[in-house]
């Protein structure tokens, strides 16, 4: 079954939010327990990360007595788009249980609950339970939310999975779901184990070096009372589901089967049990979703000082705002996910690409023609957060603008929409296969990063070296620097933009303090310090420069005009002209003019005499002298616009900006069509330079919002690690 709004677009999913529970060990309501920098609730963060995930509605369950409380403290956040109704538990229901049995205080416990929101449920489309009182982060949502929308064939029900060692309580033994898999990472079974904890020391079975590093073993309880010791990596579920509306039906038929067995006046319905129940009974199956680690919950009142901890943690790193409902949060639109990601067994390793975008120096579209180029790697990356996944595939998504995806690795790889990020993900692996690494583990993971995307910064490159580095480090494989970068910027070209070479040994092989000169056929990076007391300042002209985007023709038209010129010239390399002596270049250019047509006479023009201002440039960087450098820095934006035809007129306003406070030099970077400016200051000049930037360029256009206005310094290349 798929649901479907009106004009077949899926659903949101509900998030109904269990907050009827009693805390007893916790002493006090928990539920509305302040625990973020701003006094939010867990509960709060629950509904924050589902709206990201793309949820629509929340259906908060609470009993009658906390109503009130719940309304005054959480109705506001409608005012801010979020479609939250509540639904009251009681002890009777008027079908399943019209009055309640003598003696019984004790709600019914969770599978009731749910049943108790059965009403405030839309008629269609999926919904996912949680617990008001843990946390269970973004990519839990987010990971439902993509399941939910495309289930594997029979699978109707998921719940969210962490390793059981994040879950305990320093506090004292907590119960958990244990989750069994069957091999295609589905619920095989799950047993309660009460009153688990860590054992202190790691047991010393075996010998040696693996035996010292094994993680200790949780001991417990089965509800039986029969000690229990699991592994410290198993999957323990945390009350996270993900459902179809036809688990109702089920439900009550189970609620009846528990009513008819009399059960005790504190015996409790709980949802993991049932949904085990139909598992086991292949009723049902039932995704375990794997959410790595995140989890945190408030079991016992000490548990709190280390969630507010690590919620502030999260909120210092960007995570989350410190008040998390201004400005309003508006719903994700509904995606609908390519592929489930249903987990396989057994907790995968982890890693973190980070790669560099760059900023060129000098020599702008070189690298396609074979000549040499002087950019440097910035201190801004693209970061690539994995796990390695033993299936083939790739799993990843990205900011709100950038959605999930998956595809195989082991089938063709098929791209995506001109102009979709996937492309660039796609283009490593492609990359890779074709040159013949192999790829049988895959990655699950998230993009994020501080490159301006679009902005001519190679945002994109830095992703393709990014997921190349990830994928190899998953299957544990090596290709050398210059051989990686060659094949990925071949590989790169798969997303559209016919492009050299240089954005991708930028990024791989950063040198911190230095400029990079790269020179092309073959492939080679030397480094070249940058001398102290000068600034990179970076620009953007506020036009989005999309290499798969408007950017792509006509940098593909130059590229081709280039060669054609060379061909017209009866010319194998550009390495003649560039490498002439003063008169011989003369005479180049003279006979260029004589027989080119207009444009690629320009365009030779520019080709050729920027490829004599990298030479001069790197000469004048190695001797530190910087004001030479600006002069050419100069000469090449005047060769960018007037011969080449690439820069803008947002483009030549900063410049313009930039050299008028005293900028040694300005030019645009990168394709140009857009994107950004950079401008060489002395320390001293940078702020002035800023300012008057701010003044005459940005404050006119509404100010330089996030990024488009920033220092950038030489960094290091891109990284791998576990
Ligand atoms: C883009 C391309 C590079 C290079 C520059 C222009 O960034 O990806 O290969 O051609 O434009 O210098």
């Amino acid at each position: 079954m798929k649901s479907a709004e009106p004009g077949g677009r899926p659903e949101r999913p509900t998030l109904v939010i269990l907050a009827a529970g009693r805390s007893t060990r916790f002493g006090r309501a928990k539920q509305l327990e302040p625990v973020g920098p701003d006094g939010a609730s867990l509960l709060e963060y629950a509904v924050y990360d589902a709206l990201r995930a793309g949820f629509g509605r929340f259906v908060l369950v609470v009993r009658e007595s906390q109503r009130h409380e719940f309304e005054a403290r959480l109705g506001p956040l409608r005012t801010t788009g979020v479609a939250l109704s509540f639904a009251c538990q009681r002890l009777a229901h008027a079908d399943l249980v019209p009055l309640p049995p003598p003696g019984r205080v004790r709600p019914w416990g969770t599978g009731f609950a749910v049943l108790a929101a059965a009403a405030a449920l839309p008629h269609r489309g999926p919904f996912a339970v949680c617990n008001a009182d843990d946390f269970y982060g973004r990519a839990a949502y987010e990971s439902l939310a993509r399941s939910l929308a495309a289930p594997p064939p029979g699978v109707r029900a998921f719940t969210v999975t962490y390793p059981l060692a994040d879950t305990l309580s320093a506090f004292g033994g907590v119960s958990r779901g244990l989750c069994e898999a069957t091999p295609d990472g589905t619920l095989l079974r799950m047993t309660e184990g009460l009153d688990l904890r860590l054992e202190r020391e790691a047991p010393r079975t075996g010998s040696g070096a693996e035996s010292a590093a094994a993680r200790p073993a949780v001991a417990g309880r089965t509800p039986a009372g029969t000690p229990i010791r699991v592994d410290a990596d198993s999957q323990a579920c945390m009350g996270l589901w993900g459902f179809f509306p036809e688990i109702l039906p089920l439900l009550a038929e189970r609620f009846r089967a528990f009513l008819a067995a009399s059960p005790g006046v504190d015996d409790e319905f709980y949802l993991s049990e049932v949904v085990s129940h139909l598992a086991a009974a292949g009723r049902a199956r039932c995704g375990l979703l794997r959410a790595g680690q995140g989890w945190m919950g408030l079991t016992f009142p000490g548990d709190r000082a280390g969630a507010s901890a690590s919620l502030r943690q999260l909120t210092e790193a960007g995570a989350y705002p410190a008040d998390l409902w201004t400005p309003p949060v508006r719903p994700e639109p509904a995606r609908r996910a390519p592929a489930p990601s249903v987990s396989p067994p057994r907790a995968p390793p982890r890693g973190t690409a980070i790669a560099p975008g760059r900023i060129n120096l000098i020599g702008e579209h070189l690298d396609y023609n074979g000549l040499s180029v002087l950019p440097m790697a910035l201190d801004r990356h693209v970061r690539l957060d994995f796990e390695v996944l033993r299936q083939p595939t790739v799993e990843l998504e990205g900011d709100a603008d950038h959605g999930p995806f998956a595809f195989r690795l082991d089938r063709p790889i098929e791209p995506a929409p001109q102009g979709h990020w996937s492309n660039y993900v796609r283009a490593a692996a492609r990359g890779l296969l074709d040159h013949g690494v192999e790829l049988k583990r895959g990655i699950g993971g998230k993009v994020a990063g501080t490159v301006p995307v679009a902005e001519g910064l190679s945002s994109s490159s830095a992703l393709v070296v990014a997921t190349a580095l990830a994928l190899l480090h998953a299957n544990e494989t090596h290709v050398e620097v210059l051989e990686l970068a060659a094949l990925l910027a071949r590989a790169e070209r798969y997303a559209g933009l016919q492009g050299g070479g240089m954005d991708q040994a930028a990024s791989l092989c950063g040198a911190k303090g230095h400029a990079l000169r790269i020179d092309f056929r073959p492939l080679r990076v030397t480094p070249v310090p940058v001398p102290e007391g000068w600034r990179w300042v970076v620009a953007s002209s506020l036009a989005r420069a999309e290499k798969t985007g408007a950017a792509r023709e006509p940098y593909n038209e130059r590229r081709a005009q280039c060669a054609e010129a060379l061909k017209r010239l009866g010319r194998a390399s550009w390495l003649e002209a560039v490498e002439a002596d003063e008169a011989e270049f003369v005479s180049i250019l003279a006979g260029a003019r004589r027989s080119l047509p207009r444009t690629l006479w320009r365009r030779f023009r520019h080709v050729a005499t920027e490829g004599r201002r990298v030479i001069e440039a790197e000469a004048a960087l190695r001797r530190e002298d910087m004001a030479a450098f600006g002069r050419l820095m100069n000469a090449s934006h005047a060769s960018l616009r007037d011969d080449f035809g690439v820069s803008t007129e947002t483009l030549d306003e900063i410049v313009e900006v930039a050299r008028d406070a005293g900028a040694a030099g300005a030019r645009l970077t990168g394709a140009g069509f857009g994107g950004c400016a950079i401008a060489l200051c002395r320390e001293s000049r940078a702020k002035g330079v800023m300012a008057a930037l701010r003044e005459r360029f940005y404050e006119p256009r509404g100010g330089a919002g996030g990024g488009a206005l920033f220092v950038a310094a030489a960094s290091d290349g891109a990284t791998v690690t576990s």
